[in-house]
């Protein structure tokens, strides 16, 4: 689908402008994931994964981890099922739920050797942020990883013309928490978790890929 062809702003998960998104970025999200997930047996928790679409594509090129998918409700469950049972997957478990906002939802512990989360911000309140790195924290491997994809501001400013746009673009639909979070703000989150910014990767179509350490 070409940029022209983008449908109607909707971050509704299973809209079909989530869907256009997630077939533009997924293949440079994959790339990366390649260079940085274990070669080894391991353990891979997807943050707010929304229709599944994402989980589902990258499950099969690593066949010897094993992924977790989430999101903040059980409404898109069924659909990362039905995704999972179409394309024959079986190294993904049951979806289950992990609020960012709601401490409860946290699992107590875990030993993942990576965590992943695809277009979250622009639609959240930046507040995500601080469940999300107490997740990371709790939940990461000694020497595990949380890539953060998406748009980002970078030290109050734009980087391009097309995410002021689009910033505006999310501003303009009234709704409160909608718009660019700055990469400082994660930054910060991370700090108070006692994690770290290790590397901020510039990605096709103006985004970022933010990979976070202890
Ligand atoms: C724009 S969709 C992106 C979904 C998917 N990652 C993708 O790229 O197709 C935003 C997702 O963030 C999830 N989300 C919003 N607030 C959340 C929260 N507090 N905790 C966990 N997930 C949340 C929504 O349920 C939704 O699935």
């Amino acid at each position: 689908m070409s940029y022209e062809d983008r449908p109607p702003l909707d971050p509704h998960p299973l809209s079909e402008y989530v869907a256009w998104a997630g077939h533009r970025n997924r293949d440079p999200i994959l790339e990366l994931l390649k260079k940085k997930l274990p070669t080894d047996a391991g353990e891979v928790l997807e943050l707010a994964s929304g229709s599944g679409m994402h989980i589902n594509y990258f499950a099969p090129h690593f066949p010897h981890l094993t992924f977790q998918p989430t999101d903040r409700t059980e409404e898109t469950f069924e659909h990362i099922k039905k995704l999972r049972e179409e394309k024959g997957n079986r190294n993904i478990n049951d979806p289950r739920v992990i609020d960012l906002t709601e401490p409860s939802t946290w699992p107590e512990e875990g030993g993942y050797h990576a965590m992943f989360c695809i277009n979250i911000f622009q639609v959240a309140p930046v507040s995500i942020a601080e469940g999300m790195m107490a997740c990371a924290s709790r939940l990461l491997h000694e020497d595990g990883f949380l890539m953060v994809y998406g748009p980002f501001m970078v030290d109050g400013g734009f980087t391009t013309a097309s995410n002021e746009e689009f910033h505006n673009i999310l501003r303009s639909a009234g709704v409160e928490e909608w718009g660019l979070k700055d990469i400082a703000d994660l930054r910060k989150a991370a700090e108070i978790q006692g994690m770290t910014l290790a590397e901020q990767i510039d990605m096709p179509a103006n985004n970022f890929s933010l990979i976070f350490r202890r």
